[in-house]
């Protein structure tokens, strides 16, 4: 426990103890962010699945509340989403409004289950009509998401059915229809789809164009190995999905190796209007061997979304929530030319929000190194050549999780004329980096040794022009 705790994150959410994954029924309520999640209440490994439970104002500080739901005659209970029935349709609430959660009872088979709960998530009972969608033959029918559908005025489940994710109907929260399928043919197959997501964002270049954005984790098949999160851009009628793209494009959220099972939240009000996301930040080739006790996974920071219009099509960007930047502290400003072979050595600091614009030199790859020490270093970084940022977590530190973890992620990133811009948030062992308007994301977990803690800029073969570099401490 003494040597892991400098791994802790301060602004990530990790259970105070036991294992964790994906995060399960977001859903704002009454001036709460809920986050349930995936969790071994009991030990480190994944077992005895159940939903913890967290809540947050600002979404970067979380209380953990008592585990939420338990495993019982139908099996444990994996991942599902949760909905503000505002006008009580399931009528669980007599009149009032409440929260209606989702989950798979994953037991022999898998079948779909309701919960409610009358006191702001705080105790809920499990609908005694459950499984409300039995399994019909499928082995992995798992993870419902719920939306509300005004425009036809119903409520929408979506799961994910090995290949394909299947949609559903219903009035009531309870009945629901089948109503259509999409993916079987479409984007990546490498491994089986789960943890389904959809909802409708502006285009941010002309805010009264919107495209629906489906989410599909899948596992394996990532671009960085083992498990990640693809989307598709395209419309939604209330009862299917079509697609913008070819069937054969491939779109990833981060091309990171820990960023899973991402969920938005749900009735986040409309006066904000934005759509907030999270993932699991881990990766199932390796979730069991992460060398932290006594908890074991993390969550990513909430992001914000939006969409960009490119000549490829629309895209996905993300940036950290706003709140993020209330829990910056002391700054460090920095400009000038970095040299090949000259670490400029910037400062110190494990938990770090940066951002830092480059102008194109020489330099065949250039960018910053954070956590490092002397025998390790964690860089983030660009390659102008491959139009390409890149996270480099080969020489993170001594700690060993799995052969395959010491790599380098990269995403295309194009640079804006000569300037590539780089948000970095360091967090213990969480490193999230977006690049660009944050059409270019890749989060990785780290392991630093006890001195891994200096900030400096890189340059290889050539130099590189730092026109601003911002660090800030983050309380
Ligand atoms: C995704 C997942 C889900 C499942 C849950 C079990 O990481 O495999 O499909 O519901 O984890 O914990």
């Amino acid at each position: 426990e003494r040597t892991t705790a400098r791994w802790r994150p301060l602004l990530h959410f990790t259970p105070e103890r036991n294992w964790i994954n994906d995060p399960n029924g977001l859903v704002f309520f009454r001036g709460e962010y809920h986050l349930f999640f995936q969790h071994n209440p009991e030990g480190l490994d994944h077992a005895n699945m159940s939903w913890g439970h967290a809540v947050s104002n600002d979404l970067t500080r979380w209380e953990e509340l008592p585990v939420a739901l338990e495993p019982d005659e139908l099996g444990e209970i994996f991942s599902g989403g949760a909905v503000v029935d505002h006008d009580d349709t399931s009528g669980f609430f007599g009149g009032g409004a409440g929260l209606v959660a989702f989950y798979t009872s994953a037991g022999e088979e898998q079948h779909q289950s309701v919960a409610y709960s009358a006191d702001r998530g705080r105790s809920w009972t499990k609908y005694e009509g459950n499984p409300v969608i039995p399994n019909p033959g499928i082995p992995d029918f798992r993870d419902p998401k719920v939306i509300r559908h005004d425009p036809s005025g119903a409520w929408v489940l979506m799961l994910a059915a090995g290949d394909r994710i299947m949609f559903y109907r219903s009035s009531n929260l309870r009945d629901w229809e089948h109503v259509s399928d999409f993916g079987s043919e479409h984007g990546a197959h490498g491994g089986v789809w789960e943890c389904p997501e959809l909802f409708e964002l502006p285009v941010d270049s002309d805010p009264d164009t919107t495209r629906w954005v489906l989410v599909v984790s899948i596992n394996p098949g990532g671009p960085a190995g083992g498990s990640a999160v693809q989307y598709f851009t395209g419309d939604f009628d209330g009862t299917a999905f079509t697609s913008d793209g070819p069937p054969q494009r491939v779109l990833w959220a981060d091309e990171g190796s820990d960023f899973y099972a991402a969920q938005s939240w749900s009735d986040v009000p409309d006066r904000d209007g934005r759509r907030l996301w999270v993932a699991w930040m881990s990766n199932w080739n390796y979730a069991g061997d992460v060398p932290t006790t006594p908890w074991r996974g993390a969550m990513t920071l909430p992001r914000q979304l939006g969409l960009t219009g490119t000549g490829a099509g629309y895209r996905l960007t993300q940036r950290p929530v706003d709140e993020l930047e209330r829990r910056r502290t002391v700054r460090r400003r920095w400009h000038g030319t970095v040299e090949e072979g000259r670490n400029e050595r910037i400062t110190r600091g494990t938990a770090l929000d940066i951002d830092v614009v480059f102008r194109l030199q020489s330099a065949l790859s250039f960018g910053v190194e954070v956590l490092a020490g002397a025998n390790c270093r964690t860089r983030v970084g660009y390659r102008p050549d491959r139009e390409e940022m890149f996270l480099d977590r080969t020489a993170h530190g001594r700690a060993e999780v799995e052969p395959a973890f010491p790599a380098v992620h990269t995403m295309s990133l194009r640079p804006e004329g000569d300037v590539v811009r780089m948000r970095i948030v360091v967090d213990r062992s969480c490193v999230e980096a977006f690049g660009g308007s944050g059409e270019a994301v890749l989060s990785d977990l780290v392991f630093p040794d006890e001195d891994g803690e200096q900030v400096r800029l890189f340059a290889e073969e050539g130099e590189v022009r730092v026109e601003s570099l911002c660090v800030h401490e983050l309380d």
